[in-house]
């Protein structure tokens, strides 16, 4: 994502307001900011205020003339990079120009003016200033990717490391079973493996994740659309998490039509139900949940919500939930990556869709997925 590229501010700095007013005229144009400066006390004050991407300064003024305003430019941090296009008249120039590359001055321009002359020049410093602009965007964009990806590498790390260490705790064990000269306790082993299932399978969910985010952040997080039940699916899911609700506590309900026909990627829907059932387990603080599945005739829309009463989320973190690796302090405690909701969303917009959250802190959360109908055959 970059940012729409930043007004270029240009300074003119002349005694003369209808010279102020011929040079604003010729350098006009989009995407620039021009400031006027009837002396260099006002112009001084002027770029203490705004940043320039250029100054263009008339030689001869009374008072301070534009090599003395330059001098003190240069003494200035905040003013001492902004480059400096003198305006003075042909023929008195080499003074002048020694003068004023002694002072720093970039650049010059001779009156009578050439209009080409003046427009070229100042484009050149307009440019230079949007790429400087841009070089600086990108370092910042690429040191936050860089702290990101150390975080997220050890953030993998720990999330890895603890279910590896115990599935490989338990082979260990196992192997010391087979090798006793007693029979192995086929009941105990019975359960191993599946404590081993479900570790593999939650190590499989977090790379899983992982891929998504690399797929969604490339643009190929891919949708394969056909027709499908949504109340079927939302089904579904509640049926595969049931057990794991039942083992908490958690009473688990679903209310949804009959059947609700749309088009989508079945398996993705799924995803994203999936993981909004696991976050109100997870977050709802052992109260019930309710599955909503239904239509929104008047929008064309179907939608799917998952409501708990657990902790909520305060209005501040509302947005931020769905970027990829922010979580609240409220679920520190649960062990997570904070890829979920990203991916969720990913697939909802890649359906034409929105997934949206209403929460209030300490009374629950609400996240609905909305998903469009498909267009109604047109009456031939
Ligand atoms: N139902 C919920 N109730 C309260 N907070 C939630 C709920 N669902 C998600 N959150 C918050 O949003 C964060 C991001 O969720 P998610 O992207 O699924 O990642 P993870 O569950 O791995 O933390 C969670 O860490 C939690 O802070
Ligand atoms: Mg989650």
């Amino acid at each position: 994502m970059s940012s729409p590229t930043p007004e270029a501010n240009i300074l003119l700095v002349d005694d003369l307001q209808e010279n102020l007013i011929a040079l604003e005229a010729l350098i006009r144009g989009p995407g620039r900011r021009i400031f006027t400066a009837r002396s260099g006390d006002d112009a001084l004050s002027l770029m203490l205020e705004h940043p320039f991407a250029l100054a263009i300064l008339d030689v001869q003024m009374p008072s301070m003339n534009g090599f003395e305003l330059a001098e003190l430019m240069r003494g200035t941090e905040r003013t001492r990079t902004i480059p400096i296009v003198f305006v003075s008249a042909a023929g008195r120039e080499l003074n002048y120009a020694f003068q004023g590359y002694e002072s720093g001055a970039v650049d010059f321009l001779y009156k009578p003016l050439d209009p080409h002359a003046v427009r070229s020049k100042v484009s050149v410093f307009v440019d230079l200033f949007r790429q400087r602009q841009e070089l600086q965007e990108a370092q910042v964009q690429l040191q936050r990717a860089v702290a990101m990806r150390d975080d997220f590498m050890s953030m993998i790390a720990h999330e890895l490391r603890n279910p590896l260490n115990s599935v490989y705790l338990q082979a260990q064990l196992r192997r010391k079973m087979l090798s006793s000269p007693k029979a192995p306790d086929t009941q105990a082993m019975q359960k191993m493996v599946e404590r081993d299932e479900r570790q593999i399978r939650s190590m499989v969910r977090l790379l899983d994740d992982m891929l998504d985010v690399s797929r969604a952040r490339t643009g190929k997080l891919a949708i394969v659309p056909a027709e499908f039940d949504l109340a079927a699916s939302a089904q579904a899911v509640v049926e595969a998490i049931q057990e794991q609700a039942n083992a908490t506590g958690v009473q688990l309900t679903l209310a949804a039509p009959e059947s609700l026909r749309i088009v989508g990627d079945e398996f993705r829907i799924e995803q994203v139900i999936t993981n909004l059932l696991t976050n109100a387990l997870r977050y709802g603080g052992g109260k019930p949940v309710v599955v909503t599945v239904g239509l929104r005739d008047d929008l064309r829309e179907a939608f799917v919500s998952v409501r708990d009463q657990g902790m909520g989320i305060a209005p501040a973190d509302q947005e931020r939930i769905f970027e990829q690796f922010e979580r609240t302090e409220g679920a520190a405690q649960v062990a997570g990556l904070g890829l979920g909701l990203y991916i969720a969303r990913q697939i909802a917009q890649a359906h034409q869709g929105r997934l949206e959250v209403r929460s209030t802190v300490g009374q629950g959360s609400e996240f609905i997925l909305s998903l469009p109908l498909p267009a109604p055959a047109s009456p031939a």
